[in-house]
């Protein structure tokens, strides 16, 4: 226990994160044939955790690979993570691997799944980003063509976002056939003549659960918005960018490749979307629902 070494679960285990072992045959470190979720928790109450679960559905389903738990079970497996972690605010990290199997491409027969879920503690983003808010890069999305699962298979978000570190970056956009796609590891969403405007979920984007929230809020709003493509030349010409996910919730972008966006401040509409996904928060919490 303790803060560097949490509880964590393990194939049917509650142990030490220190003590748990997977073995080098696991499909996940030979093939990184997994997928997982990150599921923020606050105050020990995971957050929108339906719509993380039904992910977990559709990426297990998309890699072809049974659920090995269930709603249920996975519900309260993540119930207990959540209660015993030395953090009450946590960014869950859950995933699934095709399990233990001599190498071969092809899919073992009747090897049970490598089930793991562990605790990390979540930080909100620092005041500075909000206030002051964060510079991007752009690059080419060379990612294959289901981006829409969460697969473990991570290397080629790995280096575009390696990329942007290296620029001394906190992100790097995606752009795809001329196209805004998404973030190395977030979500992407502009304001374009006081509109905001969200790329379109696809093959080529992760359906992000703080995506559909933003969304969801800007309806409730009455914030003008549209769900369509976003052009290359567009997203240069946006007064306000935003990054959204389950830990940077939304982050303001005020320069992409060096240039302002918009006055390079963090723009109107960001601090209204905010404000309103703070209340919404605080509103879930305090009314104690689990997502
Ligand atoms: N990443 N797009 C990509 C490629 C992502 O990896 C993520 C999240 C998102 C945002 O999804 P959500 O709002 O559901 O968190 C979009 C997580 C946090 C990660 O890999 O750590």
């Amino acid at each position: 226990m303790g803060e560097s070494d949490p509880t964590v679960y393990l194939n049917g285990e509650y142990l030490p994160l220190s003590a748990a072992r997977v073995p080098v045959l696991d499909r996940g470190f030979i093939f990184g044939d997994g997928v997982y979720e990150v599921i923020p928790v606050y105050d020990r109450r995971p957050f929108r955790l339906a719509e993380h679960l039904a992910r977990l559905r559709h990426s297990l389903t998309g890699i072809r690979l049974d659920d090995p738990l269930g709603e249920a079970a996975w519900r309260e497996v993540i119930a207990r993570i959540a209660s015993t972690a030395p953090w009450p605010d946590q960014g869950l990290y859950l995933q699934v691997t095709r399990g233990v199997a001599p190498r071969d491409h092809v899919f073992p027969r009747a090897t049970p799944a490598t089930v793991f879920v562990m605790p990390t503690h979540l930080t909100p983003p620092p005041a500075q980003h909000l206030q002051e808010g964060v510079a991007v890069i752009s690059a080419e999305d060379n990612r294959w063509g289901r981006c829409d699962f969460k697969t473990t298979s991570l290397l080629a978000n790995v280096l575009l976002r390696q990329l942007s570190a290296d620029a001394g970056c906190a992100e790097t956009l995606l752009i795809r056939a001329g196209e805004l796609i998404e973030g190395s590891a977030s979500s992407v969403f502009v304001v374009l003549e006081d509109t905001l405007l969200a790329p379109p979920k696809s093959n080529w984007m992760l359906p992000g659960v703080t995506y559909d929230m933003v969304l969801e809020l800007a309806a409730r709003h009455g914030f003008p918005h549209a769900v369509r493509p976003i052009l290359e030349a567009e997203m240069r010409a946006a007064s306000e960018i935003w990054l959204t996910s389950s830990t940077k919730e939304i982050t303001p972008v005020v320069r992409l490749d060096g240039q302002p966006v918009g006055d390079g401040r963090p723009g109107p509409l960001f601090r209204r979307m905010h404000a309103a996904y703070q209340a919404f928060k605080q509103d879930v919490m305090r009314a104690g629902e689990a997502s």
